[in-house]
């Protein structure tokens, strides 16, 4: 079954975001859009790549005069400009022109680097984004947030970078391993938490068709996320105000993140600190004991982390606040009203955020 959602700005439609189960609905599209006849870069990582470019290829072969694929090495650690370097070098030497289209076939990695490209390659050419992991399918294929990692700092170097199309095919999920998509489950929990409470209850209700990858679920659950990342995208396209509720958890997991020299997925640091920021929120008095509880082994189930040992507190207090989000107005820390209702909150004092971390780091009883 197909599903549509139509992101719009100042009431403008801007973009699709296409959930199919297949890529047969790819190329019509395209043609739609008015691409038939360009160029276009397939941009991808090395292991996605080899299991879906030929197909897409394959599909779009009536579309475009002329298909080139780029895949670099899968990973967070080449998120970085010299990834970027040897793409647009790539697109250079293929000829490619400001009519021409840059396709992102991959997870977050991918659609960060090569949104970012298509951002600058001769002031800018069109993107299409093709998400193959959970995280990206249900968060940053949409919203047009694009960039890449500079020096120490995380994201510090992109482009606001909206794509023309995002086309979701959700059997894209069966190749990707468990520990991946329950990664993305944290990220899809984190919707539930920070503005839709009646959704929160329907992932818990869904555990097992969760588990057991039940296609029409899955699909339920990733076009219920669209929709939420729309609504947030339309009211603050480029992150002024309320676009940073998504940040939830992402304050302390972005640091423990970088603590464990990404040795942890992005989506645990997030469950990590989705469970410290929730018991912030109790201690703030928002949450009360119970819905603190709740929250926290409600990401058990979903196969995510919800403490962590070999941490140093004081480190991570460092780490989050060495990050660029950090200004002289104190860190914007993103806290829970209830479920369902999440909060910018700027007045967190270093000991409530270190008790936070503490309340997640595991010791060892012993003498
Ligand atoms: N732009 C935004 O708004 C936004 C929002 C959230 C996260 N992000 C970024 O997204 C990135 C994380 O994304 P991610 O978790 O998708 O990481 P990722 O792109 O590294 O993908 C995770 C791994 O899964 C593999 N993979 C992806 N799809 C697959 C498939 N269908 N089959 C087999 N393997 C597959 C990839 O090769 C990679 O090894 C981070 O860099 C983060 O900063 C961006
Ligand atoms: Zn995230």
């Amino acid at each position: 079954m197909s599903k549509l959602i139509t992101i719009n700005m100042n009431r403008k439609p801007i973009y699709d975001i296409m959930i199919e189960n297949d890529f047969s609905q790819l190329a019509e599209k395209l043609k739609t859009l008015g691409y038939e006849g360009v160029k276009a870069t397939i941009v991808t990582d090395k292991l996605v790549g080899p299991i879906y470019a030929d197909t897409i290829k394959d599909a779009v072969k009536d579309v475009f005069s002329d298909v080139f694929v780029y895949a670099f090495d899968a990973g967070e650690q080449n998120k970085n400009m010299d990834t970027v370097q040897a793409i647009l070098a790539d697109m250079v030497e293929n000829k490619m022109n400001r009519h021409d289209l840059v396709i992102a076939l991959g997870g977050g990695v991918v659609g960060d680097v090569a949104g970012f490209c298509a951002s600058i390659f001769m002031r800018g050419i069109d993107v299409i984004q093709i998400p193959t992991s959970l995280l990206a399918q249900v968060d940053s294929s949409i919203g047009g947030k694009t960039g890449v990692d500079f020096l120490q700092y995380k994201n510090m170097v992109g482009a606001f970078k909206m794509p023309k199309l995002v086309y979701i095919n959700t059997n894209t999920l069966s190749t990707l391993d468990d520990r991946q998509f329950y990664a993305g489950m944290g990220e899809v929990l984190k919707y539930g938490l920070i503005m839709d409470a009646s959704f929160y209850e329907w992932l818990l209700s869904k555990l097992y068709e969760i588990h057991d990858k039940d296609a029409a679920t899955l699909e339920e659950m990733i076009e219920h996320c669209c929709i939420c990342k729309q609504r947030i995208v339309e009211r603050d396209p480029e992150e002024k105000g309320d676009r940073a509720l998504l940040n939830f958890g992402h304050t302390i997991g972005h640091a423990i993140e970088k603590y464990k020299n990404l040795t942890l997925m992005h989506g645990e640091c997030v469950a990590l600190g989705c469970v410290a920021a929730a018991f912030i929120s109790w201690k703030k008095e928002k949450l009360s004991m119970e819905e603190y509880y709740e929250i926290r082994d409600m990401f058990v189930p979903f196969n995510l982390p919800i403490s962590i040992d070999d941490i140093d507190d004081e480190e991570i207090m460092k780490l989050i606040k060495s990050d660029k989000k950090t200004d002289q107005n104190g860190i914007k820390f993103i806290l829970l009203k209830k479920v369902g209702k999440a909060y910018i909150d700027k007045t967190l004092t270093d000991e409530e955020i270190l008790n936070g971390i503490k309340e997640i780091h595991f010791v060892e009883d012993g003498e």
